[in-house]
C-alpha cells in the first residue's frame, strides 16, 4: 500500500511455525506455499527424504505423519503443524539401522538408491497398515487378518515407484522384515 510517497507491504505471504520432525520440535518462518517436502530438505536440511516427481506420483517423498505415510510433495508444511513427522532419518541410521533399512542392505533392494527413503518409510506404515487388518485390492476379502505375500506387498506399495527396477529385491526385503515380525509375535 501507498503511505507517505512509499510503498509499505505487509507480510500476509509467511507464517511462523513449528514441525515436530523425528523427536524435535523447529520453529521456521516460512512462505505459505512452502510443501512439507521443501521445508524438510531446503529449511531443516532433512535431504533423506528425495524429491522425484514434485507431483504425487512416484513416492520418493514419502515420509510418515502420525504414523500414515504421505506424500511430502503433495503437503503444504502449514498443514503438518502439530503433527509427528517421521523421516527416514528418524527410523534408524548407520549407528542403528531400523529392520527395514538393515534388510534391503541385506537383499541389495537399491540400486542408485534415490528411490529407496521413500520406500521404507512407505514399508513401515504399509506393515502396520497390514497387521492393522486394512484389505488392499490384491486381498482375498475385506474382513479378516491379512496375509502378507509377493502380490500383496507389491499391490500395497505400488505407489513407490523404483526407475531402477528394484522391485524383486525390495519385495524380497519387506517380505522378510514381515515374517520375523510374525516369528516374534508367535514366540511372545
Ligand atoms: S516427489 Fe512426491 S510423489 Fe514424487
Ligand atoms: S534404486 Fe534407483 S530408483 Fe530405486
Amino acid at each position: 500500500m501507498w503511505h507517505d510517497g512509499r510503498v509499505t507491504t505487509t507480510d500476509q505471504t509467511s507464517s511462523v511455525l513449528t514441525l515436530r520432525v523425528n523427536g524435535g520440535a523447529h520453529r521456521l518462518r516460512l512462505d505459505h506455499r512452502t510443501t512439507l517436502l521443501d521445508a524438510l530438505r531446503e529449511h531443516l536440511g532433512l535431504t533423506g527424504t528425495k524429491k522425484g516427481c514434485d507431483h504425487g506420483q512416484c513416492g520418493a517423498c514419502t515420509v510418515l505423519m502420525g504414523g500414515r505415510r504421505v506424500n511430502s510433495c503433495l503437503l503444504l508444511a502449514v498443514m503438518a503443524q502439530g503433527a509427528e513427522i517421521t523421516t527416514i532419518e528418524g527410523l534408524g541410521g548407520p549407528e542403528e539401522l531400523h529392520p527395514l533399512q538393515a534388510a534391503f542392505v541385506e537383499r541389495d533392494a537399491l540400486q542408485c538408491g534415490y528411490c529407496t527413503p521413500g520406500q521404507i518409510c512407505s514399508a513401515a506404515a504399509m506393515l502396520g497398515e497390514a497387521a492393522a487388518g486394512w484389505p488392499s485390492a490384491a486381498s482375498a476379502g475385506l474382513d479378516g487378518p491379512v496375509t502378507l505375500d509377493a502380490a500383496e506387498v507389491r499391490e500395497r506399495m505400488s505407489g513407490n515407484l523404483c526407475r531402477c527396477g528394484a522391485y524383486v529385491n525390495i519385495v524380497a526385503a519387506i517380505l522378510d522384515v514381515s515374517r520375523e515380525a510374525a516369528s516374534q509375535e508367535e514366540a511372545r
